[in-house]
């Protein structure tokens, strides 16, 4: 890791720079930002925080809509790749320009394919391809080797090394080890360590907290498109650098003391939902969890540390491609949604309109079609028994019998969110899992969602709570479980002692 103070000029830079998206939103909102020779730039924040957005801005792919990019100091107008890649800036999108049926050669070097008098020089061309690849300490790839027959990892080293042909002055790597094995995530940050000492500007984005903190000479963290902080890894204050990821009223969060103050009873027998080291490539690395009967289990993580995944798996909305799960101790293969559903293990999506709600539909048919789905379509629910459970349902949710009738667009994102939980909540689960269920509420609805789960559980419901809103869950839950990079790193039992700060600290902590 370098540590020399950055004095010269930046190579590329952004001052104010905005990106607004048709339709006005604002992916990009007055971000500066300092690129360096020499140095690894790392961006990091949630999903959605606007990292892709300053790649495409500095590739030229969504100019900036306002704001300046300044080339060694000097003002530069950007407004296509075809700019960007004369500005000096490479741009290392995954896989998607390599051309499968060519050799390693040929996809190094082309369209600069060296030429002598009768065409391509091919000699030249393998020549030059393998002193490129030699100087990023790649000497071992068969330049004859045509890429179809080459794992992942190695092409995307390929991508590198012709992201290298043209001497880039700044290259751009959004999310390079998505995928990657660990052996290969450490044979790609040589390669970049190696273009660095070369004098390369790196920008890297990756989801993989500890990968950031191992490569990177500079974090820029983003927020809802804005910039929230700078840090020099140098002076990296781990528990800083995710409270800036998760935002700035983490004080006041951490203000709020446990509710549930008596929840370190320790849980036995056989649990209700249990998985034994259930994964999915790419997605959720192999990570044990039991759910007891009337348990609330939150899951903690940032956004991008795999809880959705996890949750997709739980509930049979992704094939897992190891582990197992029991319910009651039985073992349990689930090959799709429906599937979970019939065994009462249920997901409300985090997408409201991903199956949540239905769009055009009356709030009364919303309410009652889950529960007419699992029981099949072909055996209608009696007139007494829908109005019941209807009334339940308003009552429950505090929504007002005027809602009834209306399409279910046309309620407020609150109300919306209670009408896809009541959805749910009147099929009856036995394990609901519900992944961000009060994002977009307002106050009064959220203190009723959480309200409800809470009476759920303490039918003997048992609940899995995602949410970015690390209090929620340390009001909620009677366990937390903490996923980072893909994986568990940890799991605590709720009580006095635990708040927003202890989370915090256990997603900060290095492995
Ligand atoms: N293709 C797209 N069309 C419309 N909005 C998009 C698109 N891609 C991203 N966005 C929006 O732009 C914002 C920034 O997203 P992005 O830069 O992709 O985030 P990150 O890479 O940090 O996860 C988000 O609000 C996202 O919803
Ligand atoms: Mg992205």
């Amino acid at each position: 890791m370098s540590t020399a103070k950055p004095a010269s000029t930046p190579v590329v830079e952004l001052r104010g720079a905005v990106v607004e998206l048709p339709g006005g939103h604002r992916a990009l909102d007055r971000v500066d930002l300092e690129i360096r020779a020499g140095e690894i730039h790392a961006l990091m924040g949630q999903n959605g925080a606007g990292k892709s957005t300053v790649v495409r801005a500095l590739a030229g792919v969504w100019p900036l809509t306002a704001g300046t990019m300044c080339l060694d100091g000097a003002p530069v107008h950007v407004r296509s790749p075809k700019a960007s890649r004369a500005a000096g800036i490479a741009t290392v999108f995954q896989d998607a320009q390599l051309l499968p049926h060519l050799t390693v050669a040929e996809n190094v070097m082309l369209g600069r394919e060296p030429r002598g008098r009768w065409g391509i020089d091919w000699g030249a061309t393998r020549r030059h391809a393998h002193e490129l690849l030699t100087e990023l300490g790649l000497e071992d790839l068969d330049v004859g080797q045509r890429l179809a027959r080459l794992p992942v990892a190695t092409r995307q080293l390929v991508a590198i090394a012709r992201a290298m042909v043209d001497e880039p002055r700044v290259v751009l790597l959004d999310e390079p080890t998505a995928g990657l094995q660990q052996v290969d995530v450490d044979r790609l940050f040589a390669v970049l360590r190696r273009m660095r000492d070369k004098g390369v500007a790196i920008v890297f984005i990756s989801h993989f907290l500890e990968q950031v903190f191992a490569i990177s000479d500079r974090i820029t963290v983003l927020r809802d498109g804005a910039k929230a902080g700078e840090i020099a890894v140098g002076d990296l204050d781990r528990v800083e650098l995710i409270s800036m990821m998760l935002g700035a009223d983490l004080p006041t969060l951490q203000q709020l003391a446990s509710q549930r103050a008596q929840h370190s009873e320790v849980v036995e027998g056989v649990p209700l939902l249990r998985a034994e080291g259930i994964g999915r490539a790419n997605a959720v690395r192999p990570t044990d969890l039991a759910l007891h009967g009337g348990e609330i289990v939150g899951l903690a993580g940032l956004r991008g540390s795999g809880r959705t995944e996890l949750a997709r798996l739980l509930t049979g909305h992704d094939r897992a491609d190891q582990g197992r799960l029991f319910l009651s101790g039985a073992a349990l293969r689930l090959r799709g949604p429906r599937q979970g559903m019939l065994h009462g293990l249920v997901l409300s999506s985090e997408r409201r309109n991903d199956g949540g709600i239905i769009r055009g539909l009356s709030v009364r048919d919303n309410l009652i079609l889950s529960l007419q789905a699992l029981r099949g379509w072909n055996r209608p629910i009696p007139t007494k028994e829908r109005e019941g459970i209807i009334t339940w349902a308003l009552r429950a949710f505090g929504l007002g019998e005027h809602v009834l009738r209306r399409p279910v667009d046309e309620l407020s994102g609150g109300e919306q969110q209670k009408v896809a939980l009541a959805r749910l909540f009147v099929t009856r689960p036995r394990v609901l899992v519900l992944d961000e269920p009060t994002r977009g509420c307002d106050i009064p609805a959220k203190v009723d969602i959480q309200r409800l789960i809470a009476t759920l559980a303490g039918e003997g419901g048992t609940i899995l709570v995602i949410s970015s809103e690390l209090d929620e869950l340390v009001r909620l839950a009677d366990r937390i479980v903490v996923l980072k990079d893909r994986g568990k790193i940890g799991e605590i039992s709720n009580g006095p002692g635990v708040s927003v700060d202890t989370l915090v600290e256990l997603i900060a902590a290095s492995d």
